[in-house]
């Protein structure tokens, strides 16, 4: 195979700290978070999801999102984001100075009632406040769309339900967005596809992948998005999370993973693959399992022989 398409560089934005920590039913401390921000921007990472402003009674584990925002050091150049559903969670996000906002929206009208208590058409009245509000500030906006392949409620997506969304994010001044394979169902072609209808209205600079690794894809699927020529992706350090809203789905694909992945393609990274393995180390430790990341699993046996 040629890969002929693929990009030089590839920018990884690790989305662990709020993706990956969001559905874990054990308290797991500020600090611990802080400490796993500290360690991927130690690690090279240049962006980091680092919590959302949701309702604490959806979920909970983002309660402390004010404590992990503000007890974080920042380094230049790293771009920290947030999740804001609606302008009370904005408001309260932009007391924290977040580089970047997230709404997210789904291509799929009951995973949005699932997730956000509103029809598709509603998220986007919410948001579209959001987004002037951040844009009038100087702040960044990404859009995330979920379940542009499959949604645990409704079964296979198609492309013209994610062309429509990304249509709509567009219409609102979204900057940037995310397709995601929310519960990790896609494969290459079904996630080139959701891709493809996207591009009408993000340019291929302008869109990330978010590939969750349920049914192992998540690997796969990167490489038919890099053959596009997408270069920004989200992952999760050690393989961590899954949806509170999408039962049964494991996390996003593990940093790692694509690191290595992307480095024996020659693709760079910026990302030092130690260090990463390090960090995924500490927070699986704090969670008491072993990592998710294959490549981890690898690495630190070897070290360990
Ligand atoms: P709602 O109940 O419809 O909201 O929830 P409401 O406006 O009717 O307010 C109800 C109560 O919530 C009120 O409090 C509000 O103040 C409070 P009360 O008067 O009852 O005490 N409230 C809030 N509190 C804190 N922060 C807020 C906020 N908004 C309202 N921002 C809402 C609507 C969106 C808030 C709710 O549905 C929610 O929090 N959902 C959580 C969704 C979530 O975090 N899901 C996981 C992230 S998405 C994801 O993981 C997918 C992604 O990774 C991509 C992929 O893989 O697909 C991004
Ligand atoms: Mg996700």
């Amino acid at each position: 195979m040629a890969f002929n398409n693929t990009p030089s560089r590839v920018k990884l934005i690790d989305v662990g700290p709020r993706d990956g920590l969001q559905n874990e039913k054990q308290p797991v401390p500020a600090a611990v978070k802080i400490e796993l921000v500290h360690r991927l921007q130690a690690a090279g990472l240049k962006e980091i999801e680092v919590t959302s402003y949701v309702s604490p009674k959806w979920v909970p584990q983002m309660a402390d999102n004010h404590e992990v925002m503000s007890g974080v050091q920042r380094r230049p150049g790293v771009a920290y984001s947030v999740l804001t559903p609606n302008l009370k969670g904005y408001e309260s996000a932009v007391l924290d100075k977040p580089d970047e906002i997230v709404v997210f929206g789904a291509a799929s009208e009951a995973f949005s009632q699932k997730n956000i208590n509103c029809s598709i058409a509603e998220s986007i009245e919410r948001f579209a406040p959001v987004v002037e509000a951040a844009l009038a500030q100087g702040i960044k906006v990404r859009g995330a769309m979920s379940c542009t392949v499959g949604c645990p409620y409704e079964g296979e997506i198609s492309p013209e339900r994610v062309g429509y969304l990304a249509g709509l994010m567009k219409g609102i001044g979204v900057q940037r967005v995310d397709v995601a394979d929310t519960i990790g169902v896609g494969t290459p072609r079904k996630v080139q596809a959701a891709i493809e209808a996207t591009l009408p209205h993000f340019g291929i600079d302008h869109i990330s992948g978010h590939f969750h690794d349920t049914y192992g894809q998540a690997l796969s699927n990167t490489l038919a998005a890099l053959e596009l020529g997408v270069w920004n992706f989200q992952s999760s350090v050690a393989g961590l999370g899954g949806c509170p809203y999408a039962k049964g789905a494991t996390g996003n694909v593990a940093t790692e993973d694509v690191v290595y992945l992307l480095h024996g393609m020659g693709i760079d990274t910026g990302i030092d693959l130690d260090a990463l393995v390090d960090a995924g180390a500490y927070i699986s430790v704090q969670l008491g399992r072993s990592t998710g990341s294959r490549v981890a699993r690898a690495l630190l046996a070897k070290r360990a022989g």
